[in-house]
C-alpha cells in the first residue's frame, strides 16, 4: 500500500478547506489494514479514519496518518418471507447503495436519499432524515479494532444508536474502522408484502398529500426526498459546507414547554429523549440565515448549514460558528452542539 506524504485533503472533504495530512494511505481490503497496521507510520502515528469527508471539519493540517477507506461490494446476505439483508463494503458511496436497493424493489432506504457519504461512515452519527434513521434499519456491522486488529461484529443494540450519535463517537471514538454495514430492508417482491411508506415528516407530507396514497412507492418516496433536498442544501462540489454544522438541541419537558410559550412558532418534534427543537430556526431568529461574514455564512436556504464560499480558513469558519452559537445562547438560553466532527 502506498502510503503518501504532505498530501492535500481538500478533495477528500467537502467544506474544501486547504489542509494537508501528513501521511494518507487508501484501504479496498480489511487485509490492507491489517497489512498498513504492522507499518511503522501506522504504529508511530495518530490515525484518523475517512469516508468522503462530508460530516468533518479540519481546523487545521492532521499530523498523523488518514486512512481512507474505500473498501467495496454490495451483496445480499439473506432473503427471508417479507425481508432481504444487504451487506455493504463501507466505502460503497451511500446513495449508490440507496439506487441499488430501489433496483432490487427493497424499501426501507429511500428516504435517506441523497445523504453524502460512504456506507460505512453511515452509524457513526446514526446517519437520519425524512423520519427515518440507521438504526431503523440497520442489522449490525463489522469493524477492525486498530490497536489489536482483530475483526469485531457489533449488532444494532451494541452499536448504541441515538440521535446524531453511537457508540462511536463516545467510548469507542477512532477505535475501530467499520469494514462493512448490514441492512435489513423489506423485500417487495415478496408474496403478500405491501409497501408501508414513512411520509409523516414535515416537507415530506405536505408534498406527498396531494398524491394518490396508492401510487406511493419507495422510488416516489426517493425523488421526492430528493427534490426537496435540491431545494434547501447546498452541492457541496459548488459550495464547501458538511451539512448541519450544529445539532438540533433536544430539551428536557419544562424547559421546552417555556420555549414554546414564549415562542409559539418554533418548530419542535417529540424525541425519546425530550423536545428536539429546530436549530436552524433558533439561528435565523438570530439573524443569521444568508448572513456572510468574510468567506463564510449561514445557507441563505438552511440556516442550518455553515458554507465555504471558496476561501474560508478553518479560522474564519470558526470564529463565525462561534459568534452563531453565542448569539443563540445569549438569545434563547440555549447551548447548541456541533453536529460535524471537529478535527
Ligand atoms: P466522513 O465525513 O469521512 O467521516 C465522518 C466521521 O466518521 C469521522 O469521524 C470519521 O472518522 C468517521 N468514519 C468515516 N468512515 C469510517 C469508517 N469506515 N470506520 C470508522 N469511522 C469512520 N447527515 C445526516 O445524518 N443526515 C442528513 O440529512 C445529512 N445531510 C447532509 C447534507 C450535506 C450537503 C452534507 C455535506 C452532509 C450531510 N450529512 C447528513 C452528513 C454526512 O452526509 C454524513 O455524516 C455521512 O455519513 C458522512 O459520510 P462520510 O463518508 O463523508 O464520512
Ligand atoms: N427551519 C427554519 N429556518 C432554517 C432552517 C430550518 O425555520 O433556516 C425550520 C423549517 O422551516 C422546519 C424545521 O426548521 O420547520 C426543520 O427544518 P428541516 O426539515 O430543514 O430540518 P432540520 O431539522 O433543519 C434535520 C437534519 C438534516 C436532515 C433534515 C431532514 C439535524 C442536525 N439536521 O435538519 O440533516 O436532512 O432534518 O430530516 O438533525 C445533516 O445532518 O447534515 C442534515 C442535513
Amino acid at each position: 500500500m502506498e502510503i503518501k506524504e504532505h498530501y492535500s485533503l481538500k478533495e477528500h472533504h467537502t467544506f474544501k478547506i486547504p489542509v494537508q495530512a501528513r501521511y494518507f494511505t487508501e484501504a479496498r481490503t480489511a487485509d490492507e489494514i491489517l497489512e498498513l497496521s504492522r507499518h511503522p507510520v501506522f504504529r508511530s502515528q495518530e490515525k484518523l479514519v475517512l469516508g468522503s469527508g462530508s460530516n468533518v471539519f479540519f481546523t487545521k493540517n492532521f499530523e498523523g496518518l488518514v486512512i481512507k477507506i474505500a473498501i467495496p461490494g454490495i451483496e445480499i446476505t439473506k432473503r427471508q418471507d417479507a425481508y432481504a439483508i444487504i451487506r455493504a463494503g463501507a466505502g460503497v458511496n451511500w446513495q449508490e447503495l440507496v439506487d441499488w436497493s430501489l433496483q432490487q424493489n427493497f424499501a426501507g432506504l429511500e428516504n435517506l436519499s441523497m445523504i453524502p457519504g460512504t456506507v460505512g461512515a453511515s452509524p457513526i452519527q446514526n446517519i437520519g432524515a425524512y423520519g427515518i434513521e440507521l438504526k431503523d434499519v440497520c442489522e449490525g456491522l463489522e469493524a477492525m479494532d486498530l490497536e489489536s486488529g482483530e475483526i469485531r461484529e457489533f449488532t444494532s443494540e451494541e452499536c448504541r444508536f441515538g440521535y446524531r450519535n453511537s457508540i462511536f463517537k463516545n467510548e469507542l471514538r477512532g477505535r475501530y474502522a467499520i469494514l462493512a454495514v448490514s441492512l435489513k430492508v423489506s423485500d417487495l417482491s415478496a408474496p403478500g408484502v405491501t409497501y408501508r411508506p414513512t411520509a409523516s415528516y414535515g416537507d415530506l407530507k405536505t408534498k406527498l398529500e396531494s398524491m394518490d396514497p396508492k401510487t406511493l412507492s419507495p422510488r416516489l418516496i426517493s425523488e421526492t426526498v430528493s427534490e426537496i433536498r435540491r431545494t434547501k442544501l447546498p452541492n457541496s462540489t459548488l459550495l464547501g459546507n458538511a451539512g448541519s454544522f450544529f445539532k438540533n438541541p433536544v430539551l428536557a419537558e419544562e424547559r421546552a414547554k417555556q420555549l414554546i410559550r414564549e415562542h409559539p412558532q418554533v418548530p419542535w418534534f417529540k424525541d425519546s429523549q425530550g423536545t428536539k427543537i429546530s436549530a436552524g430556526w433558533l439561528i435565523e431568529q438570530c439573524g443569521w440565515k444568508g448572513k456572510r461574514v468574510g468567506n463564510t455564512g449561514c445557507y441563505e436556504k438552511q440556516a442550518l448549514v455553515i458554507v465555504n464560499y471558496g476561501a474560508a480558513t478553518a479560522k474564519e469558519i470558526l470564529a463565525f460558528a462561534y459568534n452563531v452559537q453565542s448569539s443563540v445562547r445569549e438569545t434563547f438560553g440555549i447551548e447548541l452542539a456541533p453536529e460535524v466532527n471537529i478535527i
